[in-house]
């Protein structure tokens, strides 16, 4: 049905816009170019996630939002009325059905689109915003299945396109300064990483307060899998250069039993609850091992329904040192003071501090969940990276470049979820993850956050 749509809808529009089907993959040059005018964004779901993002953008400027579609009416009404409470037109609304964000994508006013809904639906509408020529910047985790990771990067290819999964964490103001000291040398080859999402979402994000499930726990129900990995992978596709001189040759997935869900709902709703006597295909833990072409290797930890503070364990280990998140230390070969014992990050935070966070390092924390110094709108947002990330692509749209995260990173980071669910499946097979760069991943230079 998609497709059907599609392919009449993008004939018909081809020439009303500025990208005709022959023009377009050559009408994005990556190069520079000025900035010139406002970006003209079309938002599709505007549940919790995409109500921030409309919020932080109305903060930024820079931005029209002529069209919101939503199939909840209440997050529709409030979507539009935020845009007019900050004094711009009341955006146009879509919501008759789960398909009308395709009205949406093919209006000729658009230049980008953002998606912010459920899982399943992020696929179809990346690829519906490409095929009618605007860019796509698309919500965690931009495909679910191995089809949908081909999908993106077919439709990239055939119309050249861009599409970003917004992976805030790769904009984080301290990844993005260990990415500069690998860069520099600091950490000699980097040969391994560990990286996590560490985050108990079951009282409030797959089941709510009062314990209905919401549509991402039916995910649990349904699946055993690493599910979340983008959070997890967001700053270490930089960190190792995958997709750009290494990649993900194999990968093995184990998890535990699946007790976490079952004993929330026994203590808090008792025993009888239906969520407490359900059966979870989810696994607590799931512990991913990867294999990269170079021989390096990377640990993922799933760890969504334990109670738990948050964090992401990330650590990545080279010949001459070593950096871990949750110590936010750093140990450096013949640098660090006294020999193998850990040091502070926080000298080095300052001196490698990206250039996309200088205008803004003393206004947001780094540690998601901290106080925000200033009542900064632009801080707001998971410590400012949801700013940079949304930054970025805003910039890449009004200059139609390339997009800071390409459609090949996001796949990268999305794909450890069906291939986490084969290997566990066949009882911790090891599987190979396949080469969506057509092995472009030998001979591409690593473009993420490079300053010029
Ligand atoms: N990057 C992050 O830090 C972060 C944080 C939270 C959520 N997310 C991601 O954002 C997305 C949304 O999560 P959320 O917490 O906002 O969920 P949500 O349930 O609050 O919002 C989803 C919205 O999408 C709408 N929707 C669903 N299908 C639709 C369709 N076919 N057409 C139009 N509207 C549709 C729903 O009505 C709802 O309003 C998820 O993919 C999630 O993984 C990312």
């Amino acid at each position: 049905m998609h497709d059907k749509f599609d392919r009449r809808e993008f004939l018909k529009i081809g020439s009303a816009t500025t990208l005709g089907v022959g023009t377009l993959t050559t009408a994005f040059n990556f190069g520079v170019a000025e900035e010139v005018k406002p970006v003209r964004l079309g938002m599709i779901g505007v549940g919790g996630r995409g109500t921030s993002h409309v919020e932080l953008l109305l903060a930024m400027g820079g931005v029209e939002i002529p069209a919101i579609c939503d199939i909840n009416q209440e997050h529709l009404n409030h979507a539009q009325s935020l845009v007019e409470k900050a004094g711009r037109k009341r955006p146009e609304g879509y919501g008759r059905d789960v398909e009308d964000y395709q009205r949406l994508v093919y209006r000729d006013d658009l230049d980008a689109v953002l998606i912010a809904t459920y899982w399943d639906w992020h696929t179809p509408m990346a690829v519906c915003a490409m095929k009618s020529g605007k860019y796509a910047a698309v919500e965690v985790p931009a495909g679910l299945t191995m089809q949908d990771c081909w999908d993106l990067v077919n439709t990239h290819e055939e119309t050249g396109v861009p599409c970003m999964m917004l992976e805030n964490w790769s904009f984080r103001r301290d990844n993005l300064a260990v990415l500069k000291m690998i860069r520099a040398g600091l950490l000699g080859e980097v040969v391994h990483c560990h990286c996590a999402h560490s985050h108990n979402c079951i009282d409030h994000w797959f089941f709510d307060s009062e314990g209905n499930m919401r549509w991402g726990g039916e995910y649990l129900v349904k699946y055993n899998a690493s599910q979340y990995t983008t959070h997890a992978l967001g700053p270490v596709f930089g960190w190792m250069d995958i997709g750009c001189g290494d990649y993900f040759d194999k990968v093995v997935s184990f998890a535990n039993r699946s007790l976490g869900i079952n004993h929330y709902f026994q203590n808090k709703f008792g025993a009888n609850h239906p969520n407490a006597k359900r059966k979870y295909a989810q696994g607590d833990i799931v512990t991913t091992l990867v294999k990269t072409k170079k021989g390096n290797t990377v640990v993922i930890n799933y760890d969504m329904q334990l109670p738990r503070p948050y964090d992401n364990r990330w650590e990545v280990q080279g010949t001459e040192g070593i950096y871990n998140e949750q110590r936010n230390s750093v140990y450096l070969a013949g640098r660090s003071p006294k020999y193998e014992e850990w040091e502070s990050f926080d000298p080095y935070q300052e001196k490698y501090e990206h250039t996309w966070w200088k205008p803004v390092q003393q206004k947001a924390s780094t540690k998601r969940g901290a106080k925000n110094e200033i009542g900064d709108q632009i801080a707001l947002g998971h410590g400012g990276a949801d700013y940079q990330e949304l930054n970025q692509f805003l910039k890449a749209v009004r200059n139609k470049t390339q997009t800071p995260v390409d459609v090949y990173d996001s796949v990268i980071m999305s794909v450890i979820n069906p291939l986490s669910a084969k290997s566990i499946a066949e009882g911790g097979a090891t599987v190979d993850c396949p080469d969506f760069t057509r092995g472009k991943w030998q001979t591409k230079k690593p473009a993420f956050a490079f300053e010029i």
